[in-house]
């Protein structure tokens, strides 16, 4: 058996940096004939039927309320080629620029949802709010996604993934051990 590895204490307030694995997005909105786009890298899948994802938007953010008045957001999953878009979509705010001009985005109209989807990113996901009741307390919104648009190729694209101070980790390698997963688990 291997070698155990030697742990030391570590500070509680960065443990992010080993559980945030989830891709960094760009979360548009549309309000009064208004868009915006943030970029995020708090979220998480909550179920699959219906396709419900939570999203913690802070209150500070002009994105939290476009996306808790118009009750819809767009996921859109960015690659590296975006990759100083996405800082700097992170690094200022929808009341002071237009970021869909400022970055050279394309809005593309999304079917279900007024928020529009970013043509450059490699797949949109369509939301609707589906509960708000933690958005009070935790900033956390849960949406169900009611349409998705995705890519053909690259099947795995190379996605950012933020692990704080500064530092994205790469979506890199794929392994499988399908021969090991319980059928109902797959
Ligand atoms: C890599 C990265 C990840 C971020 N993740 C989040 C997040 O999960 N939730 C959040 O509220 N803000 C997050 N931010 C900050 C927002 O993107 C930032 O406050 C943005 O300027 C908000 O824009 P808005 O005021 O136009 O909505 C992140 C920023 C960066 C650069």
């Amino acid at each position: 058996m291997s070698e155990l590895p030697e742990k030391q204490d570590y500070p509680v307030d960065r443990v992010r940096r080993f559980l945030e694995p989830g891709p960094t997005v760009l979360v548009s909105s549309a309000w009064k004939g208004e868009t915006n786009v943030m970029t995020l890298g708090w979220h998480i899948v909550l179920g699959l039927t219906p396709s419900l994802v939570g999203l913690r938007v802070h209150a500070a953010t002009h994105s939290h309320a476009m996306i808790r008045d118009s009750g819809e957001c767009v996921i859109n999953l960015p690659t590296t080629a975006l990759t100083d878009t996405v800082v700097g979509i992170g690094n200022c705010s929808g009341r002071d620029v237009d970021k869909f001009a400022q970055f050279g985005l394309t809005r593309q109209p999304a079917a279900m949802v007024g928020a529009p989807l970013i043509g450059e990113c490699h797949a949109c996901f369509e939301c609707r709010l589906h509960d708000d009741s933690l958005a009070d307390r935790y900033n956390f919104f849960v949406f169900e996604v009611v349409k998705a648009h995705v890519a053909p190729l690259p099947d795995h694209p190379e996605t950012l993934h933020y692990t704080g101070d500064c530092t994205f980790m790469l979506a890199g390698r794929t392994i499988t051990r399908r021969e090991l997963f319980r059928r109902e688990m797959v």
